[in-house]
């Protein structure tokens, strides 16, 4: 295929995989298109053990790295436990019925564990962003990606320095200018209808309404892709490719336990729900009754201020693993997997993308030519 996008970054279908799984961005880039790793989680130290990985297996071929750079992203100071940073009401509501519902506590230790190891190091401050940086420029990435806001001047100018081009996911039309004004290379239009966090607006709309807002800058389609006709679709509303993040979560490379597997390939899209309980903004994911216990009437509300919602649902999501309780897990997915059923790989999943799209364009050809 030959597209804006295929050009730019040298890659044979204009298949984007954001995925937090080294696996996942490794098999994606080998299949001919563009993996994209998550880092926003990851601390510095993590993130170069998976570039190191990725570098070692990826055969020279391009891939990227997603963060967030947010220059107004909320600093919270991890000079006391983060267990005391969140309200004893929130954890206990929770815990409260979890303990009703009979899911094992975790041993103390293990609690203690997660807040001192792992939750210590969800901070979103720019310096942390930066330090994440630092690592991933010292890799052969050639696409940096900003999953939330516009980067500061300064961070675009040391991504551009390195001759790597620098996106952005936008949910709105007005985000995806102010991106350009910022100097962004490639805009990432993502439709409500997205795993993750989401906005409001639906792709079918949103997809062409930002690329004129944008053009000639190009668009990657993001949010409801999962197969050829999907891609077609986005392609023929002005995408130069597309980006997924749900589709590769029920590939056998993807980071999914046993158990939450099986809950995203009984999955429905009406299942693909926005809460607050995961992050503490509009998430879409799967509902469980850990999503549903954030919407009940007695339930405090989810805590905004980022990253404290998910340093709050850290515990309960261990322990709800732990126990082996299916109905209380959740994963951030969209509304594609009511497509996802069964295993499959990442190189099945783009070779039947793109077969089905070549036949999706025959198909609609004909039509013209009738
Ligand atoms: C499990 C999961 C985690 C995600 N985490 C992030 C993230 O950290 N950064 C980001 O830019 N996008 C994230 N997204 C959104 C994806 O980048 C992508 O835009 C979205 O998945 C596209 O819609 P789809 O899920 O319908 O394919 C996530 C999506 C999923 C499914």
């Amino acid at each position: 295929m030959k597209t804006a996008a295929t050009e730019l970054f040298g890659i044979e279908a204009p298949i984007f995989a954001f995925s937090h799984c080294r696996d996942v961005v490794v098999a994606t880039s080998k299949a001919g298109g563009f993996g994209v790793l998550g880092a926003a989680w990851m601390t510095p130290e993590h993130l170069e053990q998976e570039l190191k990985w990725i570098d070692d297996h990826i055969g020279g071929l391009p891939y990227g790295v997603d963060m967030v750079f947010s220059s107004t992203s909320t600093t919270v100071e991890f000079d006391k436990s983060p267990r005391e940073l969140l309200p004893a009401e929130n954890v206990a509501f929770i815990n409260g019925l979890l303990d009703a519902d009979g899911v094992a506590p975790l041993p103390e230790d293990e609690v203690q564990g997660w807040y001192a190891d792992y939750a210590r190091n969800l901070s979103f401050s720019p310096a942390t962003s930066e330090a994440l940086l630092d690592v991933a420029l010292a890799h052969p990435i050639r696409f940096v990606v900003s999953a939330l806001g516009i980067a500061p001047p300064h961070v675009i100018q040391r991504v551009h320095d390195r001759g790597i081009k620098f996106g952005a996911l936008v949910g709105s039309a007005k985000q995806a200018r102010k991106q350009v004004e910022a100097g962004v290379d490639v805009i990432i239009a993502q439709g409500s209808e997205a795993g993750g966090h989401t906005g409001q607006v639906t792709s079918m709309v949103l997809w062409p309404e930002i690329v004129d807002a944008v053009a000639p800058v190009p668009v990657l389609a993001a949010g409801g892709i999962g197969r050829g006709r999907q891609m077609a679709a986005a392609l023929a509303l002005g995408a130069e490719g597309v980006w997924c993040g749900s589709i590769w979560l029920g590939t056998v490379e993807s980071e999914l336990t046993p158990d939450m597997r099986e809950v995203l390939y009984s999955a429905t899209p009406e299942d693909a729900i926005i809460t607050l309980g995961y992050t503490g903004k509009p998430c879409r994911a799967i509902r469980s009754k850990y999503t549903e216990a954030w919407d009940r009437p007695d339930a405090p509300k989810p805590l905004k201020q980022v990253p404290l919602q998910s340093i709050l649902s850290g515990e309960p999501f261990r322990r709800v693993e732990r126990a082996r309780r299916k109905d209380w897990m959740t994963y951030a997915a969209g509304q594609i997997v009511g497509l996802v059923n069964e295993p499959t790989s990442v190189k099945n999943v783009i070779y039947d993308m793109v077969m089905e799209y070549a036949e999706t364009v025959d198909r609609v050809t004909r039509m013209v030519e009738e």
